[in-house]
């Protein structure tokens, strides 16, 4: 039987909190996993899935911090090494919201924080863990990005110049380290439904254009970061992997 096996790994997930993340935890740790849950503000939501990871008798921690600071990364490391071990694998996960307008109307600021969420992020993120992965011979950075960077859509530049730098980090990282045995790979939902987003008229409007006429869900989201962290996905990295149900297409 083919299985997909995450035993002996210890997962990170950035912006575990929020509606994608969540799922990812309980997922990761379904597979077997020992888990490292981030979050910014919403420590209660933390502690939730903690006591549910723990409930599977798999370890877990909470580790709070800003992900556009250097400091609060290293000082993570620095909690997630002396209280569990350094991860085997990290999912780049957290997003900074903001309200999408046009190019000519977006806020300077926006632009900035978007760099910092999707392509700094990225970047500290790898400075502080991949290291380890390199010395074990072993690692999986997987990266959230978004079926948006392809799709390049009137009020989304923020966001979109954003993941697209995160896109090309990632792309030569994979290129860096994969004789190092670490993959690197993303991960792009479509617009997703989830237990904080449920569906409604312009979901519905939205999932007319997509070929597999539905939106996908955060389960499905997490079921594709659990196979890219597994060894399943063994001989796949630089990959930008589309779960939106056709909508966006990488051309070869
Ligand atoms: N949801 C979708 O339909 C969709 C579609 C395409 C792509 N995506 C991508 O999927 C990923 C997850 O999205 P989501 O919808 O689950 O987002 P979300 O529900 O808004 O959650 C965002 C997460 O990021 C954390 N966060 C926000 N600002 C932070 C900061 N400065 N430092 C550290 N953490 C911070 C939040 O922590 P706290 O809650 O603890 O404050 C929260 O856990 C993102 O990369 C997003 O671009 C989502």
């Amino acid at each position: 039987m083919l299985t997909l096996d995450l035993s002996d790994k210890c997962a990170l997930i950035t912006g575990a909190t929020g509606q994608l993340g969540r799922t990812m935890v309980r997922t990761l740790a379904t597979a077997g996993a020992d888990v490292v849950i981030h979050y910014h503000n919403n420590r209660d939501m933390a502690q939730q899935l903690c006591d549910q990871v723990q409930a599977m008798e798999r370890q877990c921690m909470i580790v709070q911090a800003d992900l556009t600071k250097s400091d609060d990364i290293e000082a993570m490391r620095q909690q997630v090494e002396q209280n569990m071990r350094s991860p085997d694998i990290i999912v780049n996960n957290a997003v900074i919201q903001y309200d999408w307008t046009t190019v000519l109307t977006q806020d300077l600021a926006d632009y900035e924080s978007q760099f910092r969420s999707c392509v700094l992020q990225n970047v500290m993120m790898c400075q502080a863990f991949v290291p380890a992965m390199i010395q074990r011979g072993f690692g999986r950075v997987i990266g959230i990005n978004t079926e948006c960077t392809m799709q390049a859509s009137p009020t989304q530049s923020a966001y979109v110049a954003g993941k697209a730098g995160m896109d090309r980090v990632l792309r030569v990282l994979a290129k860096e380290v994969g004789e190092h045995g670490v993959t690197v790979n993303q991960v792009a939902p479509g617009w997703t439904l989830s237990e904080d987003a449920p569906e409604s008229d312009s979901g519905l409007a939205y999932a007319k254009n997509i070929p597999l006429k539905r939106r996908g869900n955060d389960q499905e989201i997490a079921n594709a970061v659990a196979f890219l962290a597994s060894d399943l996905a063994n001989y796949i990295t630089g990959v930008y992997l589309p779960v939106c149900g056709g909508n966006v297409m990488p051309a070869i």
